[in-house]
């Protein structure tokens, strides 16, 4: 009799803490990350469905760009980043005067070089033309693994070129790190470290990469004034009988900077690059194309074109005034190529430089929120 109260009291306790232990499924609240449209910006953004931007995804996103442990390695002569390479002083460029990578050409782990030199990481969110130099990452692209900036983060680590590794070795080491199974739990309701989550958050940090705050940015919002050499530059970059650089560089009417299509330039008169935009669509008249890339910022972007062939934009000025190649395929937005250039004279030459230099945004380049974190979650 008393054991069987015991029991029935024991019953009835389990019973409700047996109610009481039910998980309640609590949602998973992340924070909405909004862009903020800077003026005159154009507001269709590339995003893709399933990665909306967070502030979760974002702090997450900036601790793996910058972890060398994304190389899937945990010895120090092995770490290797997304920001190894691609370092904010000069707009995520390497920078010409990189100690390792000379005059600006990278190489990866392995010490093999990248077939191009770098392209910047700028005001990519309004980027839906492609990415890479030839536009093979692209939302055109039948491949779905080869489609957006997210498709770059798995192929940085496993080229040969990069980081030589292997997702599952990046996605192990990252899960054993402390801190960072938590902080994939506030991004995506998930400890587990894979590789498409780790691409999102990436990719969410990259597209917060924005430059809105140069001079010339605040001209045409009445802050500043330009010079007079600077204006007459404007002038110049805008107009087809001045330097004609507008068509594919924008800049009336388009603060980017880049039309972000591709162009034969008038370089060469043979083309053997087996990655030019060509090597992407089949078209002839892509032989010896590449992306266009945006100016801003575009100082501390050297060495220029997509092969690195000039150091300076003092060179690069020289080229588009007398030095272009006719051929077939150059494109026919370069309208000045019967008289072998635009033939700037050197004051125009001096104008044209000062303007593209008020496209350097120094906010970009030092912008905290962008920079290395000071400590790994591991360390925190
Ligand atoms: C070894 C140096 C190196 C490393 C490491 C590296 N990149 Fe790059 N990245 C490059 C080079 C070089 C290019 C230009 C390649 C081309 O188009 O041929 C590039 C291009 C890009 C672009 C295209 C930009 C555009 O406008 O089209 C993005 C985005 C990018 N990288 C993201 C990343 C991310 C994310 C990581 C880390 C997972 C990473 N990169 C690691 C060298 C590197
Ligand atoms: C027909 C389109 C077109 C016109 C017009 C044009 N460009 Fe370009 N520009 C390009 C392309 C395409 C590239 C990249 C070519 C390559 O890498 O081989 C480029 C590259 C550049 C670069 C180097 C970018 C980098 O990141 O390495 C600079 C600087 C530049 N152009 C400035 C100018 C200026 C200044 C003018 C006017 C005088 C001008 N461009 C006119 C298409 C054009």
């Amino acid at each position: 009799m008393k054991y069987s109260i015991i029991i029935a009291v024991s019953l009835f306790a389990l019973l409700i803490s047996g109610c009481e232990d039910k998980p309640v499924p609590t949602p998973h609240i992340t924070t909405p990350y909004e862009i903020e449209i800077p003026f005159g910006f154009p507001t269709k953004l590339n995003i893709p469905e399933d990665n909306p931007m967070t502030v979760e995804g974002i702090e997450l996103g900036r601790y793996l760009f910058y972890d060398g442990r994304m190389s899937g390695r945990i010895h120090p002569d092995s770490l290797m980043s997304c920001a190894t390479c691609h370092i904010q002083a000069n707009s995520f460029e390497c920078g010409i005067n990189h100690p390792e990578y000379i005059g600006g050409f990278t190489h990866g782990i392995t010490g093999k070089p990248t077939p191009h030199v770098m392209l910047p990481m700028i005001n990519l969110v309004w980027n839906s033309y492609g990415y890479l130099w030839n536009g093979l990452i692209s939302d055109d692209n039948p491949n779905q693994n080869f489609r957006n900036i997210e498709d770059l983060v798995w192929m940085g680590i496993v080229a040969e070129h990069e980081m030589n590794s292997d997702t599952n070795l990046a996605k192990e080491t990252i899960q054993n790190i402390q801190g960072y199974p938590e902080l994939f739990k506030k991004a995506f309701d998930s400890e587990t470290v894979t590789m498409k989550n780790m691409s999102r958050a990436i990719a969410q940090f990259v597209r917060t990469l924005i430059s809105a705050n140069s001079k010339f940015d605040r001209y045409m919002q009445g802050e500043v004034q330009l010079t007079q050499s600077e204006l007459n530059g404007y002038v110049l970059f805008t107009t087809e009988e001045g330097a004609d650089c507008f068509h594919c560089h924008g800049g009336f009417g388009n603060p980017l900077f880049t039309t972000h299509l591709y162009y034969n330039n008038g370089k060469d008169t043979e083309f053997t690059d087996p990655r030019d935009r060509f090597a992407i669509t089949g078209d002839p008249m892509d032989h010896g194309a590449y992306k266009a890339p945006t100016l801003r910022n575009i100082e501390v972007q050297g060495p220029y074109m997509h092969d690195g062939r000039f150091a300076t934009l003092e060179e690069v000025i020289d080229f588009y005034s007398h030095n272009l190649q006719n051929s077939p395929y150059i494109n026919p937005l370069m309208h000045h190529i019967n008289n072998g250039g635009i033939q700037l004279t050197p004051t125009e030459k001096e104008d044209l430089l000062n303007f593209i230099k008020t496209l350097r945004d120094d906010d970009f380049i030092m912008n905290e929120k962008f920079s290395a974190p000071d400590k790994f979650p591991d360390e925190i």
